[in-house]
């Protein structure tokens, strides 16, 4: 009899950065007749096992989408239950995270959120600050234009403040004033839900990522679906304009 053979880490070439855009939560609580609430609080426990099991399979780097610049438009009661559950995670990762060896980064501008929660997001990123193993980055009030402004005005300041000379300023003093200096760039994006586009997600970064879509909710998004993704991924010819 012929089993087959789980993939292991090191069958197939790993991407060293992988992005997810977890969307689907709301059409999730829809079709069980539940508020959107719901979707989201089950997305947030999905997120906690992808991320486990991506440090475990031996991903250097995971982006995920958590808010974007464009989220607070939604409903105001919307946006109250997700910041609720943002803290509540984010206690939580306190707690659990201690034993993962994870460090997480906040990417975004988490300026804008409650004070209460900035603390969390201090707190979770100086109590990892130390891990070894995977970084997380969680982008929560991010968008890929709001980091390319941000780099542009630092640029701006570094160049008044004579840090840089205006001859200086080419692709990696941008890349360094994005959120994510100092790491690769994704070389996988998976989109859960159906929707194909990026919808403001790593725009600088992403730019030979490979695309992965799937037609899974967020919330029934399995470890299996990250393999099958990371499987897709290593069949396909990254050639980064070259012949
Ligand atoms: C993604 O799920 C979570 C956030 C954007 C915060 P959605 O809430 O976008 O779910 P759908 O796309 O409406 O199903
Ligand atoms: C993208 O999902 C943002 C996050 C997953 C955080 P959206 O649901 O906000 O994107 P659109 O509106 O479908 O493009
Ligand atoms: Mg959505």
């Amino acid at each position: 009899m012929q089993t087959k053979k789980k993939a292991e880490p090191g069958d197939r070439p790993l991407p060293a950065h992988v992005g997810i855009i977890m969307d689907g939560n709301g059409r999730w609580a829809k079709k069980r007749f539940l508020p959107r609430s719901a979707g989201h609080k089950a997305g947030a426990s999905n997120f906690r096992t992808i991320t486990r099991y991506a440090s475990q399979i031996g991903i250097k780097y995971l982006t995920v989408y958590a808010f974007s610049t464009e989220n607070w438009s939604r409903p105001q009661e919307e946006v109250s239950a997700l910041l609720v559950l943002f803290r509540q995670y984010l206690e939580e990762a306190l707690r659990d995270f201690a034993e993962e060896n994870i460090r997480v980064r906040f990417i975004g501008d988490t300026s804008r959120f409650p004070q209460e929660l900035r603390q969390l997001i201090r707190r979770v990123e100086e109590a990892s600050a130390s891990k070894t193993g995977m970084v997380l980055n969680l982008a929560m009030n991010y968008g890929g234009r709001a980091e390319l402004t941000r780099a542009v005005r630092l640029l701006l300041q570094d160049v008044k403040s004579g840090v840089l000379s205006e001859e200086e300023i080419g692709e990696e003093a941008i890349a360094a004033r994005l959120y994510t200096a100092g790491q690769p760039d994704p070389d996988l994006i998976i989109r859960p839900s159906g929707e194909e586009r990026l919808s403001n997600f790593l725009l600088w970064q992403s730019a030979y990522a490979e695309f992965v879509y799937f037609d899974i909710l967020w919330p029934d998004f399995r470890p299996e679906d990250l393999d099958k993704a990371l499987d897709i991924y290593a069949s396909r010819q990254r050639r980064f304009g070259g012949a």
